[in-house]
């Protein structure tokens, strides 16, 4: 049947999209799909549905595509998508709920606070300790993201989010080493790919270095203990079924020096799927190609 490739959008991350969207079109048309692109950032939900697609594959990221309300419009619709659903998609984009709900699974995150205009914030820079993470909670990619190492820098940080969001996320800096887990099925069929380390240059892996440079080093996989590394492969698909996340996801992930103990970040759950992307390295370390990925996860679009 015919298949909508979703990519562009609105949202902070639309020229990442537009990467991850090009790449899984190529990728479908290559395996013989009958694959279409609509940007809903450009077109209406009307002719959405006049293109009379059998199936969609979700390659939006942010919000107004990976926020559930675009999966909320194709349950109207009657359009089988990728990914999760209304509430995991919903939940995923906010990092302020994802938290809540897995530090009441017991599952390991960084301590936090929420900060507004009114926050004293030398206040939770002692609370927190320093250095502390400051992030807008409902965006992507590390966009409007600061690490701040000295309360001087804190109220400048708190600004640059607070732009992109009605709140403001202060989060604990975990000193470690940085690693993401790709989960891909649904219920007890979720399953982790191999972990993938993320070696940035001084630690900085931003929007520009995620996407533009090849400054990062990936290990997939990494030099590490391996009951490490499938303890987290485990908490990631415990973190992703307690959201109640579906088809895949990637789960972000840091493992505290100190005592190799892994926490959890945040959950993607339309990750990135440019040439840079961490879920098509993943899928290749077990032998499945990029097109191959795209073929199996277009394989779980359901509504
Ligand atoms: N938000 C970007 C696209 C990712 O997580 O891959
Ligand atoms: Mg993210």
């Amino acid at each position: 049947g015919k298949v909508g490739v979703l990519f562009g959008g609105r949202s902070a991350e639309r020229e990442v999209s537009i990467m991850s969207g090009s790449g899984v079109l190529e990728a479908l048309r290559g395996q013989g799909i009958d694959a279409h692109p609509f940007d809903p950032g450009q077109r209406s939900l009307g002719e959405l549905e006049a293109e009379k697609f059998d199936r969609v594959f979700i390659a939006l990221h942010g919000r107004l595509g990976e926020d559930g309300t675009l999966q909320g419009a194709l349950e109207l619709l009657g359009i089988p998508y990728t990914g999760s659903g209304v509430m995991a998609s919903s939940v995923g984009m906010d990092k302020i709920t994802t938290k809540v709900l897995w530090q009441k699974a017991g599952l390991p995150t960084p301590d936090y606070a929420l900060l507004d205009g009114q926050s004293d914030l030398p206040a939770v820079a002692a609370q927190l300790g320093l250095p502390l993470i400051v992030k807008p909670p409902h965006e992507g990619s590390s966009i409007g993201i600061t690490k701040v190492n000295a309360v001087d820098e804190f109220q400048a940080a708190y600004d640059v989010a607070a732009k992109l969001d009605d709140e403001v996320l202060a989060e604990s800096f975990v000193t470690g080493r940085e690693f993401t887990v790709a989960v891909l099925g649904t219920g007890a069929a979720a399953r982790a790919l191999p972990v993938v380390e993320i070696v940035a240059p001084e630690g900085k892996y931003d929007y520009q270095n995620k996407y533009f440079t090849d400054d990062v080093q990936y290990f997939c996989p990494p030099q590490l203990d391996e009951a490490v590394q499938a303890e987290m492969g485990r908490i990631a698909v415990e973190a992703y079924r307690t959201l109640g996340c579906e088809g895949w996801a990637r789960v972000d992930v840091l493992l505290r020096t100190s005592d190799n103990r892994p926490f959890l970040l945040e959950v993607n759950t339309s990750p990135g799927m440019t040439t840079h992307s961490l879920v098509p390295m993943a899928a290749r370390a077990v032998g499945l190609s990029y097109e191959e990925l795209c073929v199996e996860i277009l394989r779980t679009a359901r509504l």
